[in-house]
């Protein structure tokens, strides 16, 4: 199986409010992003990583995170768009041909394994597509905007909470993409674009380390799970 992954990193981090964009800021020696490469060339089935950066930023990731790394992968630095969706839509456009399986992974996510990474490519080679997720941690209310008051209970039990990575058959994911822009509908993530043209998605195991990266707090917990493998790696 040969896998081939983007790495959406061209956001601009608002919820961060930090002086660095996000995929620059600086953990334990390295930056968010390299980190998460790093993990990405731990599962031996990825080939290829497109990386999706801010337009003008491609030098910049190329000389600060890039070239510090000598990554297995073969590495493609393209620029993103508005939004997420932009972002992946313009790697995909220039998606390498020789691609079992499309894999989509945030940037802002360092703390993915091997594991959940060929878990998730391996069951989205046999359904079409699959997203790593895990149970939801709190109790859950939807809010009803005419009566502020009333928020509805949810039942925790029937809800995911969906993660990176996720991956996808090809024809699959540019399809949902087409779909998705033809019917101008947006969605924060790729599997949604799927589910909307009503193809099924698989869910794998996700992990409550595997984080994205999003408020200041994280920065904090981020640290603090590097640290931990680092010792317990050189026991
Ligand atoms: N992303 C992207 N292109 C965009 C927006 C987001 O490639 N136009 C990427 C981010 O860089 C990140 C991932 O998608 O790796 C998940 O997005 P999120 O965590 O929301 O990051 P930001 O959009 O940068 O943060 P914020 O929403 O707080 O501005
Ligand atoms: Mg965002």
């Amino acid at each position: 199986m040969n896998v081939v992954v983007i790495v959406p990193a061209a956001g601009s981090g608002v919820r961060m409010q930090n002086a660095s964009k996000k995929p620059y800021i600086e953990l334990q020696g390295q930056t968010i992003l390299g980190h998460t490469l790093c993990a990405l060339e731990q599962a031996g089935s990825i080939t290829s990583i497109v990386i999706v950066v801010s337009p003008g930023d491609e030098d910049l990731c190329r000389h600060q995170v890039v070239s510090h790394l000598d990554l297995r992968p073969e590495i493609s630095i393209i620029a993103g768009g508005e939004r997420r969706q932009d972002s992946v839509a313009n790697a995909l456009a220039v998606l390498p041909p020789a691609c079992d399986v499309v894999l989509i992974h945030d940037g802002a996510r360092p703390f993915v394994t091997s594991k959940i990474l060929e878990e998730t490519a391996a069951a989205a080679y046999s359904c079409g597509a699959a997203t790593a997720a895990v149970p939801l941690k709190d109790t859950i209310m939807q809010r009803d905007d005419t009566e502020p008051n009333a928020p509805k209970p949810l039942e925790r039990d029937k809800f995911y909470a969906i993660q990176t990575p996720q991956a996808f058959k090809p024809d699959i994911i540019m399809a949902a993409h087409a779909h998705a822009t033809g019917k101008a509908m947006q969605a924060t993530d790729d599997a949604s674009l799927v589910r909307y043209m009503g193809l099924p998605v698989a869910i794998t195991h996700g992990s409550y380390e595997n984080i994205k990266i999003t408020t200041a707090g994280d920065l904090l917990y981020a640290d603090m799970l590097l640290a931990k493998r680092e010792a317990d790696n050189s026991h």
